[in-house]
């Protein structure tokens, strides 16, 4: 599994995963890949997935604290948060997200000021909320963001270093 940064080459394949039914139904809003790619904030990273140097996913991270929409509110310092997507149906649930989630807590917690990670999933969508738990997400609880009612999860540096 490696990551590397998501480029505007990467759009055609980003917009056909936008159209999986798994994505969407994951919330996924219409975002602007153009725009987003040509943008290069400090506090976001936009990164792709590649098994065996095939893209197989999405991650992106930012810091909710300095994010521009502010987004997560006044949440104060020493957080990132999280949207993640595997593109492909077939390649779910073959230990993927596993893998990327991994490398991103390795990524996050190098900063020695991150704290905790942060994640947002809809509350209808129970399977992720598995897939949370199980890497050592707890619950913080139900928070609506726009018109979504979402559940937050929060994955401490003390619970990741439980977990490694
Ligand atoms: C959630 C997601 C990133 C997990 O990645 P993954 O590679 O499928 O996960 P893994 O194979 O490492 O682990 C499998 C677990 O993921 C969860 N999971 C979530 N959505 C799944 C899906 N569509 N298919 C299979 N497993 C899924 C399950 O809890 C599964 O655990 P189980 O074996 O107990 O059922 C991925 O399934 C996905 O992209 N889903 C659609 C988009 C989404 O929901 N993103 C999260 C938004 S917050």
């Amino acid at each position: 599994m490696h990551l590397r940064e998501a480029t505007p080459a990467d759009i055609p394949l980003l917009r056909h995963w936008d159209r999986q039914p798994h994505v969407a139904a994951s919330g996924v809003e219409d975002w602007d890949w153009a725009e987003m790619l040509s943008e290069r904030p400090v506090w976001r990273e936009m990164l792709i997935a590649e098994e065996d140097g095939r893209p197989v996913g999405f991650l992106q991270i930012i810091d909710p604290e300095a994010e521009d929409t502010r987004y997560w509110g006044d949440c104060g310092p020493g957080l990132r948060a999280i949207d993640i997507w595997i593109g492909e149906l077939s390649d779910t649930g073959r230990g993927l997200g596993t893998q990327m989630m991994q490398a991103t807590f390795a990524r996050c917690f190098a900063d020695n000021t991150v704290r905790a990670v942060l994640i947002d999933p809809l509350a209808t969508n129970t399977a992720a909320h598995r897939f949370y738990r199980r890497l050592g997400f707890k619950l913080v609880g139900p928070r609506r963001f726009d018109d979504d009612d979402c559940l937050v999860f929060e994955l401490t540096r003390a619970a990741w270093r439980q977990g490694d």
